[in-house]
């Protein structure tokens, strides 16, 4: 329910991420209305806002504006304002150019710039007073996202009475790694602020652990981090050395696990299973020129997703001869990202020269190797491409979970159509009946390919069943249900505190 004023501590759910669930689009005339914005994670948290009485918290995805909070599809909106020059440090700079690249195992190499960081910090608390002053006593605040990792230890300074979630989207790297990062105290101090602390795998976890022991020597009992109650009182400014917790000494419990995030299973596969739906996926095939396999990548266009890495091994296989442009056709749809930050632009112009070369190399007047297309689409269309195509390539070097491959199993309401999946994506600890690869052997990815292309109906079918069986079990509601319940869980064995 929405308050009188506003600005009201009302709310007993509040989510909180950088993005908010819908984008501010201003047409010709200057009239604004709301759509809602790309990303997995608006696709994971729509479901699970819709229908509840919560709050989000977000950026509206321009500079400079103040908008009052409003209500969208029974969705209290509260949007918090971004500046161009912290767009461009906390978010291009800090976000997508520092936290982006690292934790992503330096596919990309991060940058490292202390006003950067300044205005990481500045935004942080932003977001953290915004959720401060709209949460009613005791309520749940749930932070997403790597862009937000300061917030819970602010918040919970803020508002003590509150019980925080953090849930990461993204990979957390090995200590190796993370070390690099020249404020990595100040970030595990910020994320210990939560009081469960999510990750998409196990390894992904146990990496987080490992840095809080290495940098702080708190002690770890499975998934139960001691974080002693005095650690409030180290700075955030220094990089002070490793501190042991004294045994006896009291501390509070911060779960920190995997907790796999998922889509909206079934609304997928019932959006898939539309009469205008099946038939635009028959047009799609008949506008390609009805060629018997149809390969589809469907990405935003971001270093971590390997694209450059399958178009090597599509291009090989054309110029070797196992694969013809008459009999297969590459769909590739690359939706524009962070268009401003230095190393995408970089990466557009690397892929669409490939793409250009291949097509110009291998390209008949009739036949075009690779369908490119730098757009992004509404669900009903991504749904008919799923249909429509036999193999779906998804070859990430990096990829926190890769909602895309899930997408595609859950559409596949015909049991048909061969997944392959790279082993460094979160979902490929789930989707094990995929034709697993590494995309970096090149040579693999390209048996990978044929091997789908190859693959008898029966064994699709046997594959594709086996994969849909866990994508419709485990969809976003399951995710967020136990992750909400393990929240609940801490909160219930940890002693009430009344708000100051
Ligand atoms: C990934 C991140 C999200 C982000 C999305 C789109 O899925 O985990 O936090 O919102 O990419 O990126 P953008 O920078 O446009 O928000």
């Amino acid at each position: 329910s929405a308050p009188d004023g506003g600005s009201a501590s009302t709310f007993d759910f509040i989510v909180v991420s950088n993005r908010l669930p819908v984008d501010r689009v201003v047409d010709a005339d200057g009239a604004e209305s709301w759509r809602t914005s790309p990303g997995g994670l608006v696709t994971a948290l729509e479901p699970v806002m819709r229908g509840a009485d919560g709050a989000w918290i977000g950026w509206a995805g321009s500079a400079d504006l103040e908008i009052e909070p409003f209500d969208n599809d029974d969705m209290w909106i509260i949007p918090v304002p971004l500046s161009e020059d912290e767009i461009a440090r906390y978010y291009e700079g800090f976000s997508n150019d520092t936290i982006w690249p690292l934790y992503h195992d330096v596919i990309a190499p991060p940058s490292y710039h202390r006003e950067w960081w300044d205005s990481y910090v500045a935004v942080n608390r932003r977001f953290a007073e915004a959720a401060a002053a709209a949460a009613s006593d005791g309520a749940t605040v749930w932070v997403q996202d790597y862009q937000l990792q300061l917030v819970p230890k602010i918040l919970r300074e803020l508002r003590p009475d509150l019980t925080i979630g953090f849930f990461n989207h993204i990979p957390f790297p090995a200590y190796g790694i993370y070390s690099q990062l020249p404020w990595r105290r100040q970030i595990i101090e910020g994320l210990l602020g939560a009081d469960v602390i999510g990750f998409q795998r196990v390894a992904d976890a146990g990496n987080f652990s490992r840095a809080v022991r290495r940098l702080f020597g708190y002690e770890t009992k499975g998934a139960a981090i001691q974080v002693p109650l005095d650690a409030a009182l180290v700075s955030v400014t220094t990089d002070a050395a490793p501190v042991a917790s004294k045994r006896g000494a009291p501390y509070r419990t911060v779960i920190a696990r995997h907790f796999p995030i998922s889509i909206d299973s079934k609304g997928y596969q019932a959006l898939a299973q539309r009469p205008e739906i099946i038939a635009r996926a028959k047009q799609i095939r008949e506008e390609l020129g009805n060629p018997e396999t149809i390969m589809l990548g469907v990405d935003r266009l971001d270093y971590t997703k390997g694209i450059g890495h399958r178009l090597k091994a599509f291009g090989e296989l054309l110029a070797q001869g196992k694969l013809a442009v008459e009999d297969v056709t590459l769909v590739q749809v690359a939706s524009p990202s962070r268009e401003r930050v230095e190393t995408y632009r970089q990466l557009r112009d690397d892929i669409e020269q490939t793409v250009g070369r291949i097509n110009g190399d291998f390209g008949t007047i009739g036949h075009t190797a690779i369908q490119y297309l730098h757009h992004g689409y509404p669900r009903e269309e991504m749904a008919a491409l799923y249909l429509a195509a036999d193999v779906m390539l998804v070859t990430a070097l990096r990829d926190g979970m890769n909602l895309v491959a899930k997408e595609y199993v859950a559409a596949r309401y015909d049991n048909d159509g061969v997944l392959v999946l790279s082993e460094f994506a979160g979902a490929s600890d789930e989707l094990k009946q995929a034709l697993k690869i590494n995309p970096h052997d090149i040579e693999g990815m390209k048996s990978a390919i044929l091997q789908a292309v190859h693959m008898t109906k029966a064994e699709r079918g046997r594959r594709m069943r086996a994969l849909r069986k866990r994508v419709m079990e485990y969809d976003v509601a399951r995710w967020s249900a136990s992750f909400l319940d393990e929240l609940q869980r801490v909160r219930d064995q940890s002693p009430t505190i009344e708000q100051g």
